[in-house]
């Protein structure tokens, strides 16, 4: 269907990994979209938390069958920027480099370090689109971060502020060898998904934020080493993600 524009679109809210819908968003309308890009991961769930208009949109798909590499980043973002959205805040499922990334803690990452490969990281790629060059130099918006902080702050939610996401292509987790790598890089989290989102998004004009949710210690930075097991993957995210709904109500 042709993307119907909402002049009143509050903020647009991209699921990750464990996060497939907002369960508050009253009154919502399914939008099945296509782009000049192809389809989104999902439909677009637009209804109304506290009174405002919400966007929601499921980044792996609602079953969440899309692997990091597959998903049709440019699609999604597309979507929303057409749907009206001028705020975006990205949910990233991490794992934590960083000591005060533990597991279960949320973050809002600074800046980025892109290391996956083959994704369509641009709207320059046909050839009759405008070559543009986008200051990536702080590659989330200031102010939208500030904001999300400042909500989770009211909330009293602890949530780590900075830091350096290091992007890679997945599914498979990552080495420790590639883990001390990228520490020695500066990351501070880890992350599948964090590109080209952010960049698209840049090129669109949106306003673009990281809420990270920490899943696991990223391979060789637990205190207490053992393999990792999605069990307690799913308990740690199902732990930061319940904080969400705060800390999206007072953004609003
Ligand atoms: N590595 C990469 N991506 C992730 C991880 C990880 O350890 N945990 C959750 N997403």
């Amino acid at each position: 269907m042709a993307a119907p524009r909402f002049d009143d679109l509050a903020l647009a809210v991209i699921g990750g990994t464990g996060v497939y819908a907002l369960e508050a968003l009253g009154e919502a309308r399914e939008l099945y979209l296509v782009t000049p890009y192809g389809e989104p991961s999902a439909p677009i769930r637009v209804g109304r938390l506290t009174g405002k208009r919400v966007a929601f949109l499921a980044r792996h798909g609602e079953g969440h069958h899309l692997p990091p590499h597959r998903i049709n980043y440019r699609a999604n973002v597309w979507a929303l920027h057409a749907i009206g959205a001028q705020r975006v805040l990205a949910i990233n499922a991490v794992g934590g480099i960083s000591p005060e990334y533990g597991p279960a803690m949320l973050g809002v990452p600074e800046q980025l370090i892109d290391y996956s490969w083959g994704r369509v990281g641009t709207f320059c790629e046909e050839a009759d689109a405008p070559v543009q060059h986008v200051d990536m130099g702080a590659p989330y918006t200031p102010a939208l971060r500030a904001q999300v902080l400042a909500a989770a702050r009211q909330a009293g939610i602890n949530v780590v502020d900075g830091g350096c996401y290091g992007v890679t292509q997945g599914p498979r987790l990552e080495t420790r060898a590639e883990i001390a790598r990228m520490r020695r890089d500066g990351c501070d989290l880890v992350g599948m998904t964090g590109m080209p989102e952010a960049a698209l998004a840049r090129e669109l004009d949106l306003h673009y934020a990281c809420l990270a949710l920490v899943a696991n210690w990223a391979a060789g930075c637990d205190p207490e080493p053992h393999d990792i097991t999605m069990d307690e993957v799913h308990a740690n995210m199902a732990q930061a993600s319940r904080h969400l709904p705060a800390i999206i109500e007072r953004l609003l």
